[in-house]
């Protein structure tokens, strides 16, 4: 696997996750930021997007990207957004609207990672806006790691697949625990858990995990 991830940041919250999840994925995947300009993608095989979202949305440079760029087509594609909503329908929400439909489908990995307000550095009208999804009135950090090691070895996985399933699913039972499992089991692409012997049960994850092992 050859991966790459393109992300678009306004605060730097997203760009540092974007090498967090570079680290879950392997050594050596770089780290393309939209303000520098579309990268050239060509070399990678793997292509992972990510964006921040404010007010519901996602940057407007990844809108544009994904929607007019055509180096992404046959890639494995995984997506991500950096935010605080906590409400798992809006975390969706924000998913699903960051991202063409035509990405949505045919992602191996979809995650919502987390983020990190300062609202010391807000103005009064963006204080606002964040109170209504992260009822914070004080600095808070939110990245979450587990999520994104776990997206990092949905990718790993899922790379894995097609040439080695048991190792895919070692991979995947190991590395992700329960939650992992979980989010698994979320997955709506041709990477399929339950060919991985993976179930939407966490506790059977988990067994089929020892079973293997
Ligand atoms: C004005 C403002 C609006 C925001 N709106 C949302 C939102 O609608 N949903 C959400 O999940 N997070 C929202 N956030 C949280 C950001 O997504 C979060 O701070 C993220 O880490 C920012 O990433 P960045 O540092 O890469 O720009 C908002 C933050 C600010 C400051």
């Amino acid at each position: 696997m050859r991966a790459a991830i393109v992300v678009a940041s306004m605060r730097g919250t997203t760009a540092e996750v974007a090498c967090r999840v570079a680290e879950a994925i392997a050594d050596d995947v770089p780290v393309f930021d939209l303000v520098d300009g579309p990268p050239v993608v060509s070399a990678f095989d793997t292509v992972v997007l990510g964006t921040a979202i404010y007010r519901g949305q996602p940057m407007a440079s990844m809108r544009r990207y994904a929607a007019s760029t055509t180096d992404l087509v046959g890639k494995r594609i995984a997506l991500f957004v950096c935010g605080m909503s906590r409400d798992p329908v809006t975390r969706e929400a924000e998913l699903a609207a960051a991202y063409p439909g035509a990405l949505l489908d045919v992602a191996v990995a979809r995650g919502f990672l987390g983020g990190r307000v300062q609202t010391t550095s807000l103005n009064a009208l963006e204080r606002l806006a964040v109170s209504g999804v992260a009822q914070a009135s004080q600095d808070v950090d939110a990245i979450d790691d587990h999520a994104i090691g776990a997206f990092g070895a949905i990718v790993r996985a899922s790379a894995m697949w097609a040439s080695d399933a048991t190792a895919a699913a070692l991979e995947v039972t190991r590395t992700l625990g329960p939650q992992g499992a979980r989010l698994v089991s979320e997955q709506r692409s041709a990477f399929d858990p339950s060919a991985l012997g993976c179930s939407s049960d966490v506790n059977a994850a988990s067994h089929t995990a020892g079973s293997l092992g």
